[in-house]
């Protein structure tokens, strides 16, 4: 299948990318390499897929409206994967205006792109954070998530919606995959597990929001590929089950679907951070603070939905896939 990769040069984009690549398909990758965080590990990242026949880089921006026109019209993608965001949750509390560009116009012309070419499939990145100040555990994809406690939450959720649009007008089908803490070799440098590993490593004090009383269902980034791809290889289809007078906010008439991807294991903060010491084989100085705005303490992923879907469910246990991203972290730095 020829598939369009957006964000390929991004943490889940590079190792979806090398998976397409390695069953045999052809992936035309995009990103615009913007500096939300190190450049040099993005370009890192692509110089692992750039010498692979089977793949090609388009340095473009999502919210470039002619210039994702122009895309969609020279090419005949299959598929779209969908992962171009700008991401973090922090981030969005300073600087709005750039989850607006990039997650929702870009996501605009992505959806123009796909029903004037007749691609016969979207996967897009939503995120855990859409359930918001939700309490009810695990987060079920039948819950509301009207309810978003950051702009970057907003955009996500902003995303389903006018995904379903394009289902239920244009027949476009449309899977939307709410990833739960994604981590892993290659991760992103604004993320805990990261900043962590490096302060450790450096002998500086950690930041430990909500006094360590947080606990994140964290996903292991093979399973979230796993994933991705099974979900890409089947069409979202209309819920036969599906009744407009009780909506269920998981399914839809339309060719639309949304499931979590998660490890349905969630893992304390502190337990977490014990990992990564082991890891790394130092302890942490901690700095406890209170919870950040925007942030939630906790999340958990029912996937009964994504097992019952594709047949599978993400595994990994959280010690080892530490230790993956401690040896990575240990190799790359060279510390
Ligand atoms: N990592 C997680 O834990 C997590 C959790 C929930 C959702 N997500 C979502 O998954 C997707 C991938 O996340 P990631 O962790 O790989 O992040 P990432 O930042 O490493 O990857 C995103 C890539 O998209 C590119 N990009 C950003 N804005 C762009 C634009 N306007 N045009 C073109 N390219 C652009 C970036 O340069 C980057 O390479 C994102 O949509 C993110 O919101 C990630």
């Amino acid at each position: 299948m020829k598939i369009l990769l957006t964000g390929a040069a991004g943490f889940i984009g590079m190792t979806t990318t090398l998976r397409l690549l390695a069953r045999g398909d052809e992936v035309v990758g995009l990103d615009n390499l913007n500096d939300y965080y190190e450049v040099q590990l993005k370009l890192d990242r692509l110089a692992r897929l750039t010498p692979h026949p089977g793949f090609r880089f388009v340095k473009l921006d999502v919210a470039d409206r002619a210039g994702i026109e122009a895309l969609f019209a020279a090419e005949r993608f299959d598929r779209v994967i969908h992962l171009a965001a700008q991401a973090g949750v922090r981030y969005s509390l300073q600087n709005p205006h750039a989850y607006i560009d990039s997650n929702i116009v870009g996501f605009m012309n992505i959806l123009e792109g796909c029903r004037h070419s007749g691609v016969q499939h979207l996967v897009y990145a939503s995120s855990s954070s859409v359930y918001g100040g939700n309490t009810k555990m695990p987060f079920s994809e039948h819950d509301s998530v009207d309810h978003p406690v950051s702009m970057y939450a907003a955009t996500k959720k902003a995303n389903e919606l006018m995904a379903h649009t394009y289902s239920h007008l244009f027949g476009l089908p449309t899977t939307g995959l709410r990833f739960f803490t994604v981590y892993g070799p290659w991760g992103r440098p604004d993320m805990a597990l990261f900043l962590f590993t490096k302060a450790i490593l450096e002998g500086r004090p950690i930041d430990v929001f909500n006094h360590g009383q947080m606990r994140r269902d964290f996903t292991f980034v093979d399973d979230i590929v796993e994933g991705v791809i099974r979900v890409m290889d089947r069409k979202a289809e209309p819920d036969p089950a599906y009744v407009s007078d009780t909506p269920d906010p998981g399914t839809s008439n339309a060719p639309y679907r949304v499931f979590n991807i998660g490890n349905h294991n969630p893992v304390q903060l502190l337990d977490y951070i014990a990992c990564i010491e082991d890891a790394v084989g130092r302890k942490a100085q901690k700095n406890l603070l209170p919870l950040q705005d925007g942030d939630v303490p906790a999340t958990f992923a029912d996937v009964d939905a994504l097992r019952d879907w594709v047949g599978f469910t993400p595994a990994t246990d959280i010690r080892s896939g530490v230790a993956r991203f401690v040896d990575w972290y240990r190799g790359y730095y060279k510390v």
